[in-house]
């Protein structure tokens, strides 16, 4: 009975939702010399993105987005929603003017009505479902309803006890809207907009939520998060936050209505008090998360339900304030440059991605002096890696510093060792990235190209847990990291069990 149960409702959620998942992008214009909607165009064609989502209605980006093909959600800002909650008459005006002129020419699939206005807005929040309804019932005046869906976006701190999902509730303080709004959704056939950002999961838990169950990293299967009511085994935070507001709707009985991710990312660049912030865990995680939503993997607790998501986002906003971090969300600078490769082998016809895999290791910028000479003289002497093109007159001897000589070395031997796991550790003064550190007639190991790729790693170097030299030197290799990490899924992993 149970299991008949569980069918029909997985049955019910897969029911309501089209075809396969897809990625979507946010644009922010918070940016110095944003470019013309014309420009943005262009880049998303560039770069085959289908679904974008606006913060606004602009008309001069819609106009621009008209006969494109792509897929738009178009919002009605925060500042708007007193007005459009409290009067039929100004939601369908709105809607006149923001949907109705833009219709069928440009492809608005859905309007997002404000943003984490229960979290961020608690004042508006007695009109939101008013204004969802009036948003509504002007599209059903125009017989656009079937294919404008109408929702909005939640912060996933609405949801209280998220860890192990199947206690998570939503904040009781709201249920009164809450309730009415899952109504409209079900009646509606819309669904849940839930932003996801485990970036801020990891940050906020103080190590108990490890780097590598945020980055969707692969975990050791007896090191899974099991949620230890349903047994269900968690690999990454985004599906446990994802099956967490499942079960916070399951709480209040509605179990039948998909989740749309309108918001999901990780930030490339931040102050020295947020390390993480950094292009390569921006790229593991930008790029194992449309990986994983394409290919429809669903979440632990719903598999194969399609979880469309929008990345956030696309520019970099450089004229938003706070933390350095919340400048740096996005996947291009103002000039389209890309502000990392994505790497999506396999993932299908989004972005103009890297299919080279092209991966270095480099000394760390902020590592110590000593510890780079000392793990530099390593490599070039136990390690044996050719440091020659570092010698004086050579094409890598400039600029002469340390951590330039090092970055050389340590990238040599992470060639020459295949990559492998724990071979750009250097005692934690080294760390893999995607960007090529070649320059000038100084080209490294592992580049694509002539002189790059020809490394062969004939002289195997000593095991690094029992290298050959004597004294402090042999300390600087241990590639102590991963045990590290062990400790901290241990860690997490017990916590949920307790819970
Ligand atoms: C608009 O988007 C919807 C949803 O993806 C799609 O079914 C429809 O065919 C698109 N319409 C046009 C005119 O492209
Ligand atoms: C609101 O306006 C729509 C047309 O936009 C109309 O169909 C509907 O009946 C109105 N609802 C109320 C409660 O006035
Ligand atoms: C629930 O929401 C209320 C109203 O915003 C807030 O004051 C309260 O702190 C929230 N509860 C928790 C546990 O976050
Ligand atoms: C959900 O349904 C159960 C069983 O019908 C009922 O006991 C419970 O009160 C309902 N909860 C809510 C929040 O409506
Ligand atoms: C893709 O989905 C299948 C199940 O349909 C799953 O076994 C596999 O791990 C998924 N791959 C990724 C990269 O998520
Ligand atoms: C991304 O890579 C895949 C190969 O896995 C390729 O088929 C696809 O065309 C690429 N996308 C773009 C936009 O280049
Ligand atoms: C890139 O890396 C992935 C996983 O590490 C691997 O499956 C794939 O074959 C690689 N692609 C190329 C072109 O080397
Ligand atoms: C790579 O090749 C170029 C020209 O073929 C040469 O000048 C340069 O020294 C080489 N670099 C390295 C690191 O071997
Ligand atoms: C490097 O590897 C290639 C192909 O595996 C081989 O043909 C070549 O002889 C090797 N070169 C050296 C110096 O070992
Ligand atoms: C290196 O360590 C391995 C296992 O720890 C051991 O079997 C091997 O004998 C050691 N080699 C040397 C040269 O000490």
């Amino acid at each position: 009975m149970a299991i008949l149960f569980f069918l029909l409702h997985l049955l019910a959620i897969s029911l309501s939702v089209y075809g396969d998942a897809f990625i979507g992008v946010n644009i922010g214009t918070d940016v110095t010399d944003i470019p013309s909607p014309t420009e943005i165009v262009a880049l998303l064609k560039a770069q085959s993105i289908q679904h974008v989502r606006l913060y606004d209605a602009d008309r001069a980006m819609l106009l621009a987005l008209a006969h494109t093909g792509i897929r738009v959600t178009v919002s009605v800002p925060s500042d708007q929603l007193l007005g459009i909650g409290q009067s039929n008459a100004t939601a369908a005006n709105w809607v006149a003017r923001n949907v109705l002129a833009h219709v069928p020419a440009t492809n608005i699939t859905a309007i997002a009505v404000g943003s984490e206005v229960l979290t961020a807005l608690p004042n508006v929040a007695p009109v939101l479902v008013s204004a969802l309804e009036f948003i509504q019932s002007a599209l059903v005046a125009a017989n656009l309803d079937q294919q404008i869906k109408v929702s909005t976006p939640h912060s996933s701190s609405l949801i209280l006890d998220s860890f192990p999902p199947s206690q998570a509730f939503f904040n009781r303080t709201w249920d009164p809207v809450m309730v009415p709004l899952l109504k409209f959704l079900q009646s509606t056939g819309s669904y849940l907009m839930l932003n996801v950002y485990p970036y801020y999961d990891y940050v906020q838990s103080n190590g108990a939520v490890p780097l590598d169950y945020a980055l969707f990293r692969p975990l050791p299967p007896n090191r899974e998060a099991v949620d230890a009511n349903t047994l269900l085994h968690y690999t990454n935070v985004f599906d446990a936050v994802v099956d967490a507001a499942y079960f916070a709707m399951s709480y209040l009985n509605f179990t039948n209505i998909p989740i749309l991710v309108t918001e999901s990312g990780w930030p490339s660049k931040g102050d020295s008090s947020e390390p993480d912030a950094t292009p390569d865990n921006a790229n593991t995680y930008n790029s194992n998360l449309i990986r994983h939503v394409l290919n429809n993997t669903g979440t632990p607790k719903h598999p194969g339900v399609p979880l469309s998501t929008y990345i956030y986002e696309l520019y970099n906003e450089d004229l938003r304030t706070g933390p350095v971090s919340e400048q740096n969300w996005g996947l291009f600078y103002a000039n389209g440059g890309p502000v990392y490769t994505l790497h999506l082998t396999g993932a299908g016809t989004i972005f103009a991605n890297d299919t080279t895999n092209q991966t270095f290791c480099v000394a760390k910028n902020d590592a110590d002096t000593k510890m780079l000479q000392a793990a530099l003289d390593w490599a070039c002497g136990p390690g044996k890696v050719d440091c020659s093109p570092l010698l004086q007159g050579q094409p890598c001897y400039d600029p002469d510093n340390v951590v330039q000589h090092a970055t050389y070395a340590f990238n040599a031997y992470y060639q020459k060792m295949g990559k492998s796991l724990g071979s750009c550790d250097f005692k934690g003064v080294a760390i893999v990235t995607t960007t090529n550190p070649s320059h000038g007639s100084c080209i490294f190991p592992g580049s694509s190209g002539k002189n790059g790729t020809s490394i062969n790693g004939t002289t195997q170097a000593p095991s690094p847990a029992n290298s050959t030299v004597s004294g402090c030197l042999s300390q600087y290799y241990k590639g102590g990291s991963f045990t590290t990490t062990l400790i901290f899924v241990a860690l997490f992993f017990s916590s949920v069990v307790v819970l």
